[in-house]
């Protein structure tokens, strides 16, 4: 397995270029599959979650064609509806297989995606939509089994204790895309990706109303065309790198950047003294307003609440802020992870309940470290850019899953950063 090995200290400065987004991009790869027409996807980030979606695709028969290391073509003329486990198990998104899959043949069977260290991730709401829209579901050694024969428009309520869902909107959507009738979804989830997924399939000649609200309104056509879709920015990659700039005092410029998809977190940064200034629709710049930050209070919500993507991210700059930050899970209770490790680089942080209470100015030292998942990677790598010496970051598959060549993006900012090879690591490295 690969480290980064980081040396704090530089204020990144100059220009990134922010890549598609993970979180549009893989519910997009499922929803070409509700066409037998080939579909173009453009902008594609390269990361090991796209990998494994387009593995995915492929084994379920689809041809799928990397055009450059930003574009796929898909051919789903010739697919079946079972999703082998072996892949499945290793990404839970492909449970957005479920909705085109049931939409398209009106049959499908998709492994029962794991927990992960964020959360039990469980999938009722998932079901719940398909049951609505009339079909059967059974649960089966692990393997989801959909019976959509009788699949037609009705009303889904996706509300759940913790909000809406993303994927299982996505799910709904697309399955009801293709069933015959008027179907509406309300407590729908409006996140950027959900908007940017209508769009595609709006294209496609899907039949949507209201995107961009919580109630959407679909009415089911017979048949969708291919089509070619860019995928938007990624939102949470972007924040990421407004949060590296602020936690290093540097001033970075990013491109493909869209502060209207960021109100909520543009809105705690300005608050706590980061300049952060859109330069365009596609563009911000973001620095520090103060000599020093002031403490952060964040309570994560859906979509247009503060993103829970960014939520352990801004812990990370929360221990360099004057005072005391608290920073509550309300989607994710438990999506702390990256808390033992900031304290092992020094950070003060009490957990109370779903929230870390963070005592700011904590002087942070480079240690090797260990990453869980892959915002808590991305957290690890801030505070490693902004401590004193030198911090090893274990697992950093984790963090390939959903940022595109982070290392380099970093480089070129003036970041301290390499990808070192397990076997090429010092001798004195002590692996835990
Ligand atoms: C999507 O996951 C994102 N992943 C996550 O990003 C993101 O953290 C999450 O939405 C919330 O914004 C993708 O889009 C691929 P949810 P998803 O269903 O759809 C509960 C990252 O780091 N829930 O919106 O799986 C659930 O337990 C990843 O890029 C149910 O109770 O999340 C959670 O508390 C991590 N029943 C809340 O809803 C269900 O059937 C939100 O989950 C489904 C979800």
């Amino acid at each position: 397995m690969e480290v980064f090995r980081i040396c704090g200290g530089p204020p990144l400065k100059g220009t990134v270029n922010i890549s598609g987004s993970k979180n549009a991009a893989l519910p997009e790869f499922a929803a070409t599959l509700l066409s037998p027409e080939t579909s173009t996807l453009k902008n594609v980030p390269d990361l090991s979650d796209v990998q494994f979606m387009a593995e995915i695709l492929s084994e379920l028969g689809a041809q799928v064609e990397r055009i450059d290391r930003t574009t796929w073509k898909i051919n789903p003329r010739n697919i079946a509806h079972r999703a082998p486990y072996e892949l499945v198990r290793k990404m839970r998104a492909s449970i957005c297989l479920l909705g085109p899959l049931v939409g398209r043949l009106r049959m499908a069977e998709i492994p029962m995606p794991g927990g992960c260290v964020i959360g039990q991730r469980p999938i009722d709401l998932h079901i719940k939509a398909l049951e609505c829209l009339g079909a059967t579901i059974e649960l089966e050694k692990g393997i989801v089994k959909v019976n959509g024969q009788n699949l037609k428009g009705s009303k889904i309520f996706l509300g759940g204790r913790h909000g809406s869902t993303v994927t299982g909107t996505t799910n709904a959507i697309m399955a009801a895309v293709l069933a015959p009738g008027i179907t509406k979804i309300e407590s729908s989830a409006c996140e950027p990706e959900i908007i940017d997924l209508c769009k595609m399939l709006i294209k496609m000649g899907a039949k949507i109303n209201g995107t961009g609200s919580h109630i959407l309104e679909i009415e089911g056509v017979s048949k969708l065309n291919g089509c070619t879709h860019e995928v938007m920015p990624d939102r949470i990659e972007a924040a990421t790198y407004a949060i590296a700039a602020a936690i290093t005092e540097g001033e970075i410029i990013l491109n493909n950047a869209r502060a209207e998809h960021l109100g909520s977190f543009i809105n705690v940064m300005q608050e706590s003294g980061v300049m952060i200034e859109a330069l365009s629709s596609n563009q911000m710049r973001v620095g520090l307003n103060e000599s020093e930050l002031n403490s952060l209070e964040i309570i994560t919500l859906p979509y247009p609440g503060f993103p829970t993507d960014l939520q352990a991210q801004s812990c990370a700059l929360a221990c360099k802020a004057k005072g005391i930050s608290i920073l509550t899970e309300r989607v994710y209770p438990s999506r702390f992870m990256h808390v033992p490790e900031l304290m092992r680089m020094g950070a003060d942080i009490a957990m109370e309940g779903s929230s870390s209470v963070v005592k700011g100015k904590s002087k942070l030292t480079g240690a090797p470290v260990m990453a869980s998942d892959l915002r808590a990677s991305a957290a690890l790598i801030l505070a490693g850019l902004a401590a004193e010496g030198e911090t090893w970051v274990q697992r950093i598959y984790h963090l390939d899953r959903g940022y595109d060549a982070f290392e380099k993006k970093l480089q070129a900012l003036g970041g301290i950063v390499e990808r070192i090879p397990e076997s090429k690591l010092p001798k004195s490295f002590s692996t835990f």
